[in-house]
């Protein structure tokens, strides 16, 4: 069997279509044959996308000074889908340059093959701390320290919506004549407790992640006291559910190309949405996290002195590459104003350098 089929049995089953939530996370997550699974490489030159650990060590090295804040030698840090692992060896790096190394590096990863990807990473850039990286399979209790999740909310399952017949209903996926199709739902759509667009435009479609909003909430149970840098291409709820945004933020990529079409190369291509961060700092509030501040990556990059290691850099020819990294990270051509840095925290007094220059949280 494979994903297509697997997915074309749960919809058979299931009598009626099947939430677009459910069809990207069999695609994405599926045990055996799942995207994030599977052994096909994902990450940088010759996989599917670039994230920002993969296109610049002054990334970790920024968010590494934001963690320097908070880490006081008795505490931790969590990251969430730590992809190829280049994230994580930027920032013990740079936090044990500044004397600053968390007790333990947790790594809460879905996929095992990423798992040895990662360990391998430590062993060959930073094998001194290897000890300190400790994989974990589910939310640890008590955790004091940081959490990062750069792109994770983006790649967890979300379900999709479609304004007709005068009223939102949800937009799931059906299996007809041999092909996967988009089938809205008999029932009107019910938001419970989520804001839905004000704009009545017949056909218009966007995104709800009740998953991201979920994680929220149980991340909050889990921890004692601790920072969350929630790092994502995303926007507040006005831009998000804007008008002109007519066919919503879904977007697949199958090596460097992006396309509307999860029905095609299923399991071989990433699909993503992006964040509503309005919603997950709604959820935020509400389970009890204080919010910290919002800023474009530009801007929060910018805050934590990103230019200080272009200009500490003597050697031109490393000058030089290194300020074609910046201008990636941050023009807003490139990735600096599409992806945005929400700050949470619970039971933590510290005011963020990371959002000295900028705080946008009135867009939230
Ligand atoms: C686009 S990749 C980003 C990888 C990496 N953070 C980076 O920036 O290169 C998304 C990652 O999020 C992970 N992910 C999605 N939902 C998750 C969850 N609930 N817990 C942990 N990881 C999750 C996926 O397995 C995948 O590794």
């Amino acid at each position: 069997m494979n994903l297509e089929e697997i997915i074309k049995d749960t919809i058979i089953q299931n009598a009626e279509p099947i939430g677009f939530d459910e069809f990207m996370d069999i695609s994405l997550y599926h045990s055996k044959f799942g995207y994030y699974r599977a052994g096909l490489e994902k990450f940088g030159e010759h996989g599917d996308f670039v994230t920002a650990p993969e296109t610049s060590d002054l990334f970790g090295f920024c968010l590494a000074r934001q963690c320097s804040q908070v880490m006081n030698g008795n505490n931790d840090i969590l990251e969430f889908g730590a992809g190829s692992g280049a994230l994580v060896a930027q920032i013990l790096f740079e936090l044990g340059r500044l004397k600053k190394l968390p007790k333990k590096y947790y790594i809460l990863e879905l996929s095992s093959e990423l798992k040895q990807r990662q360990k391998q990473t430590i062993e060959v850039v930073l094998p001194e701390l290897v000890d300190i990286v400790v994989w974990i399979n589910e939310l640890p209790s008590g955790f004091s320290g940081v959490v990062i999740a750069n792109e994770v909310l983006d790649a967890m399952p979300a379900k999709r919506i479609i304004y007709q017949d005068d009223d939102f209903y949800e937009l799931g996926v059906d299996y007809q004549g041999d092909k996967f199709k988009w089938k809205a739902y008999s029932k009107p759509y019910n938001s419970k407790n989520i804001l839905l667009p004000d704009n009545k435009i017949d056909g218009y479609t966007t995104e709800i992640n009740h998953r991201a909003i979920a994680w929220v909430d149980s991340l909050y149970d889990s921890i004692d006291n601790a920072l969350v840098l929630l790092i994502d291409y995303g926007m507040g709820r006005d831009e998000y559910f804007h008008p002109q945004r007519f066919d919503g933020t879904l977007r697949c990529y199958y090596q460097h190309k992006a396309s509307e079409d999860p029905f095609v190369n299923i399991g071989e291509q990433d699909i993503t949405t992006s964040v509503n961060f309005s919603d997950i700092a709604d959820q935020a509030r509400y389970s009890g996290f204080e919010l910290k501040g919002y800023a474009t990556q530009a801007m929060f990059l910018i805050s934590l002195g990103i230019d200080e290691y272009l200009l500490a850099e003597k050697d031109e020819n490393k000058r030089i590459n290194l300020a074609q990294q910046v201008k990636q990270l941050v023009l807003p051509s490139a990735m600096g104003e599409s992806f945005k840095v929400l700050a949470l925290s619970k039971n933590m007094s510290v005011k963020l350098n990371g959002f000295k220059e900028q705080d946008l949280m009135h867009k939230l």
